[in-house]
């Protein structure tokens, strides 16, 4: 396994992590047919291949995420980096200390190793958000702090509330389909040493090579998700062909090539969305091998030729409830 530091905290993570946004969403209709045993084994078959980094947020199965890798942990505490998240609505001094004390209850531990803002909330000033941060730091109760889903602007005020602490990480939407980042995020993280926690990083599975124009969505995430619809997948078919050429030459899987991309960046981890052993054990192998330039520039260049609709959840998400 491939580690990096995360941020300048000294804490080691592995290139590759678990997402458990899914875990106990929705009695796990959200995700497809999975549950409790399959999360459980495959935390156990992350901890077997090394992978040490697991993100989780208070809001994900409404605690039920933070719960179950309560469960997972026993025996493992040492082994693992917990990086868990407060709401947006939670971000005011006093609900960002009980919101960290209600996570260290379910996760079961008495330190949380990456506390992260899990979006930025207009209404609450970022200076009483990060004095929260520091007072959980103070008390041993945080090992560092990050943000997710914040712009530069955002990032910038966060760094300049935690000082002289240092921000550790943004997390943020990338992906072979969605390099927004590296409009400014990704350079300004490099040259401040914060790493980019990628999430959605096989693109909520359009990456895995499974989906042609004739494809349905198979869970509830995907079917509420635009990108899904078949006038989109029909944009899949070059960007399908260059990871599958790819994939062939190097013996890899269509996952492992789209995150290979990513964790090519020194600053940047990747935490898949995982639901059962194969996934961890797939993911696994996106590390401890690079891209020639010359592939990188084939994916590259069949992602940008790839346009789809704007991406946007509300529409499908409404005909998904409908037919819940
Ligand atoms: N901070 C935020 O606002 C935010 C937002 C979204 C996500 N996240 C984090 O990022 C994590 C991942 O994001 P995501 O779930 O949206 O998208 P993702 O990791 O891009 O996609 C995960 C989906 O891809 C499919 N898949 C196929 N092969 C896989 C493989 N080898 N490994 C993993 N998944 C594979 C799985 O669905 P099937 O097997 O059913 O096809 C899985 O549900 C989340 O769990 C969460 O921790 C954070």
């Amino acid at each position: 396994m491939e580690y990096r530091e995360l941020g300048k905290s000294g804490i080691k993570v592995s290139a590759v992590g678990l997402g458990t946004w899914q875990w106990g969403s929705r009695e796990w209709g959200w995700g497809g047919s999975y549950g409790k045993k399959d999360v459980l084994t495959a935390f156990e078959t992350a901890m077997e291949l090394g992978i040490n980094l697991i993100d989780t947020a208070e809001l994900y199965g409404r605690g039920r995420s933070e719960e179950l890798i309560g469960e997972a942990l026993r025996g493992h505490r040492e082994d693992v980096v917990i990086a868990t998240k407060v709401s947006p609505w939670n971000l005011s001094y006093g609900r960002v200390l009980k919101a960290a004390e209600r996570s260290l209850r379910r996760l079961g531990v008495d330190v949380i190793d990456l506390y992260q803002a899990h979006f930025p909330n207009p209404i609450v000033p970022i200076g009483n958000t990060m004095r929260a941060m520091r007072k959980l730091l103070h008390d041993g109760k945080v090992r560092c702090v990050g943000v997710s889903n914040f712009n530069l602007r955002g990032v910038s005020a966060a760094q300049n509330a935690l000082a002289p602490i240092e921000l550790t990480s943004n997390q943020v939407r990338y992906n072979l389909l969605d390099r927004r980042v590296e409009k400014d995020l990704l350079s300004h993280a490099a040259s401040e040493r914060i790493t980019i926690i990628a999430y959605s990083p096989l693109a909520q599975g359009l990456l895995t090579g499974k989906f042609s124009p004739n494809s349905e969505p198979t869970n509830f995430v995907q079917k509420t998700n635009t990108r899904f619809s078949s006038r989109n997948l029909a944009q899949l078919s070059e960007v399908n062909r260059a990871i599958e050429e790819i994939a062939t030459a190097r013996g890899k899987t269509a996952s492992q090539v789209a995150l290979n991309w990513l964790i090519m960046r020194e600053n940047v981890v990747a935490i898949p969305g995982i639901k059962t052993p194969q996934h961890v054990t797939d993911d696994a192998g996106a590390v401890d091998w690079r891209m020639r330039t010359d592939e990188v520039e084939k994916l590259e260049r069949a992602a940008a030729n790839a346009k789809f609709d704007r991406l946007s959840a509300v529409p499908n998400l409404i005909r998904a409830l409908a037919h819940h």
